[in-house]
């Protein structure tokens, strides 16, 4: 499996994501200031391992804490979540990590549990977090699988797969689910400018998994749907709106109206976690504008003349019409996105935090 990700007894140690595909090196974190870091600098990426990540920095903050009392503790604890906070604003998963820990620490805290007591509870609670995600990524493959064909080829925008969660995945996840009960799928990956994330990361980790993997320019996917040579396409999701519209990576709006375009049906396959009830529509959502050097420099070099503007958003919204089911670990949504994800929210109780 692919160690995205790592709590050892040092520290938590992330596999560097902007160096790949050339290099598999490692960055330890030994403290949660270096875990803002790691997230921010997209050492790690992608909404589900952001989320896991972030709830390893509050339990490493807590857990190196020098605090002796509970009421400097939880002030630490207020100035860890905040700072983990400011890294990335789009994905939810970063702060329901951040939250899902507070949350057991203020029970814990609320109890007057001895502080030795609380840093080992934060630290198994994130590292269960690590497993449970794998789960989920696990669950939505088995509930996914069969949406995809029994032969042909997938499109996918950016990397929703191992390296973008705790292990296998959730776009790509769904699409290794579907190979290993039995279809014969190939893949094309949109290359993912700025930030390269298809062509760096999703065909690393599909051709290591001997996936049939060929990447795309961002501009080629209409030409291919029109020869008929796309039969479905799977994204994953940085924030899905109680309505259904969903914040991912840019240019999946583009995708999906191409999809729409075409008669592709087009899915979208997350955890629950990225499902944000308190945000009504993509219109809410924050997207996160990075540095302009992502686009004006590739691999160093300068690729735009001095004084041109740049856009940066790193996400854009696909708005709920245009997607035809969201896969998560708790089964398959179907429109109306507002009244399924209702419904889905209410049969499921809310797992025990602690
Ligand atoms: O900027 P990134 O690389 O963190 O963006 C990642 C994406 O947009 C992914 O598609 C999304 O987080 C889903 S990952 C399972």
């Amino acid at each position: 499996m692919i160690p995205t990700l790592e709590w050892l007894p040092e520290g938590i140690n992330f596999l560097d994501q902007t160096k790949l595909p050339l290099e598999e090196t490692y960055v330890l974190a030994t403290d949660y200031k270096q875990v803002a870091n790691v997230i921010r600098d997209m050492i790690v990426r992608g909404a589900p391992a952001i989320g896991v990540s972030a709830a390893m920095g509050v339990a490493i903050g807590i857990d190196r804490s020098a605090a002796t009392n509970l009421q400097d503790l939880t002030a630490e604890v207020a100035s860890i979540s905040k700072t983990l906070a400011e890294t990335r604003p789009t994905a939810v998963n970063l702060f329901w990590g951040i939250d899902e820990i507070c949350t057991l620490y203020n029970q814990l805290a609320a109890s007057n549990t001895p502080i030795p007591e609380i840093k080992a509870a934060v630290v198994a609670k994130s590292r269960r977090m690590y497993d449970e995600d794998i789960a989920a990524c696990k669950q939505m493959g088995a509930h996914g699988a069969s949406l995809l064909p029994k032969q042909g080829t997938v499109l996918t925008h950016c990397n929703a797969g191992a390296l973008a969660t705790c292990g296998y995945g959730t776009a790509l996840g769904v699409i290794r689910a579907a190979i290993e009960a039995g279809h014969t799928i190939d893949v094309f990956a949109d290359e993912t400018r700025p930030f390269l994330q298809g062509a760096r990361l999703t065909a690393w980790e599909l051709l290591k998994d001997n996936i049939p993997t060929t990447v795309l320019c961002d501009n080629m996917s209409a030409h291919l749907m029109k020869q008929g040579r796309i039969q479905a396409v799977i994204v994953g999701a940085d924030r899905i709106a109680a309505n259904g519209d969903t914040a991912n990576k840019i240019g999946t709006y583009a995708v999906s109206i191409l999809a729409k375009e075409h008669g592709i049906p087009f899915y979208v396959a997350a955890p629950w976690s990225t499902i944000d009830i308190a945000t009504a529509h993509g219109d809410l959502i924050p997207i996160e504008q990075r540095a302009a050097r992502e686009v004006t420099h590739s691999n160093g070099k300068q690729m735009t003349p001095d004084g041109a503007a740049i856009e940066n958003p790193a996400f854009d919204v696909t708005p709920a019409k245009y997607i035809t089911a969201i896969i998560t670990e708790r089964g398959v949504l179907y429109p109306s996105f507002a009244e399924s994800i209702q419904r889905m929210d209410a049969a499921t109780p809310e797992l025990a935090t602690a």
